[in-house]
Parts: structure tokens; sequence; C-alpha cells
């Protein structure tokens, strides 16, 4: 017989039907003719309680051997239960013990643990209430991502991993290397010392991605468009609670677009996305309205029915200048804008999510495509309550001499990018796109507040284990 999924059995429409469930015991009370027990199998937040009577046989083998972390099999019958908090009970006809769980050392305790120390013991903490509702929710939001794209008629790409090019022009790369690092081959003559990464693995110093932004525009140059949902690695120092090392992002490209229209699309996008989760994984969004995040469900609900705001990098300033508000890092034009002005922005000047637009070239990557006056960029990061920035994109540079001019004023070197300026000189065309860090929309979706505990095994400054 094959197993049946909890989430599927517990309605009344199952009342009367035999039924094989495979999960692990959450919880097991003992009474003096029978026992219950909680079991789950992370199809959903709740768990099937099972009604075992000591007449079974080898009830005490397979039921009171069931610790708490035990793996058990069920056959039994569903039934309307008699007791309060659920609407099914399943009266087993025979329980297996399928895999064991020593209770002394077992770490997940019924008492709430908290994230910290739970991160502590990733591999189990899959099995927690809370856990099991953000892995199930990010699964259905990298499934709405897709399915966003694919209705529009976007491809897919899957750009490389591994690549000598920084797409960020910002040099907070991974490197990779097979060289041996302790003799690495020096390179002779006049550049005594340095190394000689021509002997390396790929001919040439090479890294993890920041992006697959420079890929996806080779591929929108031809595909119209194109995006990207792949793991991108940042070695940037940033201990924060929004900052992995290795992250998700999602990246869209599109050929024949300009700012307005790479807004239009990331708008459209994040409602889907909201609207997918709101209408699919209902009883998880309410776990963490009730326990983690008071009101998300009703600000997600706003969301996906809301018009985005928009405003000039200019007004923010303006903005926040003519605002009561103490700032940490101070405001001025020409400043980057940090975490606390994002949310301020969002949470307190708009009240929702805001586009903001048309950065100051200094504070923005090369790629950016430079606006008449040539002091501001086609740039926009779109702002959310309580995270700040989870999309940032632009429209591209896509005039040969312009760009040649900001990767140089950048102080990168053009040779990497020799391919990437090909696309200037054949067939180039106005074209914008985005990155959305997916962490940050699962933080978004599920009011989790540590983006560590919304990646499955996250990698930090200091912390790649399991
Ligand atoms: O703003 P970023 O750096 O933009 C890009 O990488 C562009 N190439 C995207 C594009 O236009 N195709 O990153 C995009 C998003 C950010 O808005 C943020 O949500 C997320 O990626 N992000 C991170 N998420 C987790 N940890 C980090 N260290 C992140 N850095 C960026
Ligand atoms: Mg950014």
């Amino acid at each position: 017989m094959e197993s049946s999924r909890i989430k599927d059995i517990l309605n009344a429409d199952s009342y009367g039907r035999q039924v094989l469930v495979s999960g692990w015991v959450r919880t097991r009370r003992d009474a003096k003719d029978f026992s219950f027990l909680e079991i789950n199998d992370g199809s959903c937040l709740r768990n099937v309680q099972v009604i075992a009577d000591a007449s079974l046989s080898g009830y005490e083998l397979n039921v009171l051997g069931a610790h708490t972390g035990s793996a058990v099999q069920v056959h039994g019958t569903i039934l309307q239960s008699q007791g309060k908090g659920q609407a099914v009970e399943l009266r087993a006809s025979a329980v297996k013990l399928i895999g064991e769980c020593d209770a002394s050392s077992y770490p997940l305790q019924k008492k709430r643990h908290t994230n910290e120390f739970l991160r502590t013991i990733a591999h189990l903490r899959p099995r927690t209430n809370t856990f099991g509702a953000v892995f199930r929710i990010r699964s259905a939001a990298a499934f709405a991502i897709h399915k966003f794209f694919n209705e529009r008629g976007f491809v897919c790409l899957h750009s490389p991993i591994i690549t000598t090019s920084d797409c960020e022009g910002a040099g907070e790369m991974f490197r990779v290397t097979t060289l041996d690092l302790e003799q690495p081959p020096r390179l002779e003559g006049d550049y005594g010392g340095k190394i000689d990464y021509s002997r390396d693995f790929f001919g040439a110093e090479a890294s993890l991605t920041v992006s697959g932004q420079l890929e996806a525009e080779t591929f929108a140059s031809a595909l119209s468009n194109v995006y990207t949902f792949g793991p991108t690695f940042r070695a940037e120092n940033s201990n924060t609670p929004r900052h992995l090392a290795e992250f998700w992002m999602v990246e869209p490209e599109m050929a024949f677009c300009d700012l307005q229209g790479n807004m239009n699309l990331a708008e459209d996008f994040l409602r889907f996305v909201i609207r997918y989760v709101l209408d699919h994984c209902a009883a998880d969004l309410e776990f963490f309205d009730q326990w983690i995040e008071k009101g998300v469900v009703q600000a997600l609900e706003k969301v996906a029915q809301a018009q985005f705001a928009q405003m000039t990098y200019s007004e923010a300033i303006s903005a926040m200048e003519q605002s009561s508000r103490k700032f940490e890092f101070p405001v001025h034009w020409g400043a980057d804008i940090q975490t606390e002005h994002e949310r301020f922005l969002s949470e307190e000047y708009v009240g929702g999510p805001v586009f903001v637009t048309n950065y100051p070239k200094e504070i923005k990557a090369f790629y950016m495509r430079l606006d008449e006056g040539e002091k501001t960029v086609s740039a926009m990061d779109l702002l959310v309550p309580r995270l700040g920035e989870i999309i940032g994109g632009s429209q591209r540079e896509e005039r040969e001499a312009v760009l040649r001019r900001r990767i140089q004023e950048c102080g990168l070197a053009e040779q990497p990018y020799w391919w990437y300026l090909d696309l200037r000189r054949y067939g180039s065309v106005p074209h914008a796109g985005f990155g959305l860090g997916f962490e940050r929309m699962v933080m978004y979706l599920t009011g989790m507040s540590n983006i560590r505990d919304v990646i499955p095994f996250p990698r930090t400054p200091g912390n790649a284990d399991f």
C-alpha cells in the first residue's frame, strides 16, 4: 500500500478510509490501554493523531519504542475525532517502528527552541514547525517564480557559476583555483612574485559568480526575454541578518525594455509570487502570522493589490533631509542609501513598497545606463518594509562608447568584458533587468527576521557547516 500524505487525509472526506501514513513522531502520550502518537510527514504543518491500542501486536516494541523523533509507519482507518483540536484521527491497525530515535540525546524537545540554537542543528531543524513551514513556502515561491516567467514566454537560462568576469565590479568574489596555495607558480622576469594564473585550471583568474546578469544580457540579445534563477556568491564581510555569502537570485533580462518597463515587470512579478503563496500556503502563512510576525498576512494581501510607489533618489534624499528623523548614517546627495534609510522610506514615508530610481553613478555598477546630465544612472531598487532592498535593477548601458568609458571610470580592466562590449557593437538594443534576492523574498513572505533561517544551510563569514 502506498503512503498517503498527511495533508491529504486531514479532512472529513477521508472518514472511513484505510490508509498508510509514514512520518516522524512529534510526541507520544500513553494511557492505560492505548497510546496517542502525533505524526508529522512534512506535507503540512499539522500532525495526524494516531490512536494505538495496547492490544496491537508488537505494541511494546513498535509503539512504546517510538520516542519523539522516531520514524514510523502506521496502517489504520481515518475516523472523525472524538478529541478537541483535530477533525480526524487515525485508528491504528498496525504500527511499525522504522527508525528508532534515542530520546536521551535527540536535540529537538517538545519545548520551543531559539532559532539561534536551531542553526547549530541545521540538519534537524526542518523537523520543527517553523522550519517546515519556511521551506514549504520557499518551495512554493520558487515554483511561482518559474510559473510567472514561463507564462510570459521568458526563457529560463542556466548561467554559469564559475566565471572570469566580475558582474558587479565590486571585487567581492570567491576565488576558484586548483593551484597549490603553498607553492603557486610565479611569473618570471619583470613581474617577479606575481602568481601565474595562466597555469591555473581555467588558464585565468576564475571566481564564483556574483550575478548571472552579464550572461543573461547576451541571451536577451538573442531570445529577447530570459531569466536566471540560481546560486550567487559574495565574499563581502557583512555579518547582518540580511546578507549571505551564498544566496539565490532571480534575474530577468529584457531586450527592448527601459527602466519603467523593468519596474512594471518587477511589480507584476512580486505581486504574482505573493498571490501564489497566499493562495497555496494559507495554513503555513497563518502560522507565521500567529507566532513569528503579527500582521504579515494582511500586509501581503495589501501588497498583492497595491500600486508600488516610485521616487527618484534625489526625492528620497530630500524626503529624508526634511524629516525630523535622526539617522546613524548622514543623509546628503551622493551618499549611499543604508538599510535604516531604506526602511524609513518604505515603512514610514511611503508605508509600502517603493521603487527608488536614478541613483548617483558613483554608488552604482558600471553597466547601468547613464542618464542625461551624466550625474545619475537608470537604476532602480525596490525597498520594502522590514527588509529594505529586495530588488536591485537597471536599464543597461547599450551605447558602446559610453560603456567603455564607464568601465574605465570605474577602474575596471576592459579585457574581461570584451564579449560584453561586443553586444553593444552587434545589434545593440535598449534593455533592462533586475535581481531579486530569493532569501529576502522568503523573509518578506514569512516574516522571518534572519536570512540564515530561510535558506537550508546558510553560508556566512566564519560558517559553512553542513
Ligand atoms: O543589487 P544587487 O547586487 O544586483 C545585482 O546583482 C544585479 N546584477 C541584478 C540584476 O540587475 N540582474 O543584488 C540583487 C539583489 C538585492 O536586491 C538583494 O535582494 C539580493 O540580491 N542580495 C543579497 N541577498 C542575500 N545576501 C547578499 N549578500 C545579497 N546581496 C544582494
Ligand atoms: Mg543592490
